[in-house]
């Protein structure tokens, strides 16, 4: 079992959407019962919230459903996660800094797989959450083409 937990700010945008596209790029592959994949935010100001609007309608656009209920990062998430895959460089160090020694080792920006590496930008700000599904989708794709070569 590989435990992957995406993390970005409010996890009612970024890390859900990777949440659920990940899911997806999984159960097409058969491999849904090899992978136990969550996300959470590394603040709690969304907690309880659904998925915003606009990543929902983004994700509907792609083909890929489902919901998820923001909540802040938590111990148990750091402690029970392989991969802890962040958005960007600020999440990165806001998780760093709660994980403390938990997280050594376990905590990679999404886009470090990808051959272009980068962050995911924030559609939060950015208002393009086309651009930012294009970053997520690339970057589970290659993070579960390095997962596989690695061997489930
Ligand atoms: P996310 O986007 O981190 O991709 O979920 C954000 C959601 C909410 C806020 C910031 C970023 N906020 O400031 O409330």
């Amino acid at each position: 079992m590989i435990r992957v937990t995406f993390v970005c700010l409010g996890n009612i945008c970024r890390s859900p959407m990777a949440e659920l596209l990940f899911k997806k790029m999984v159960k097409e592959r058969g491999l849904t019962d090899s992978f136990e994949v969550t996300s959470c935010g590394t603040f709690s100001y969304e907690d309880g919230s659904p998925l915003h609007d606009p990543a929902r309608e983004t994700l509907r656009a792609h083909g890929v459903s489902g919901d998820h209920t923001a909540r802040k990062v938590t111990m148990d998430d750091v402690v029970k996660s392989d991969y802890l895959l962040v958005m960007d460089e600020s999440n990165q160090s806001d998780l760093t800094e709660f994980a403390g020694v938990a997280g050594k080792g376990k905590i990679y920006m999404l886009m470090s797989f990808t051959p272009r590496g980068g962050a995911v930008a924030d559609p939060w700000f950015t208002h393009d959450f086309e651009k930012a599904y294009a970053d997520i989708e690339e970057g589970c794709r290659c993070f579960l083409d390095f997962i596989l070569q690695k061997g489930v």
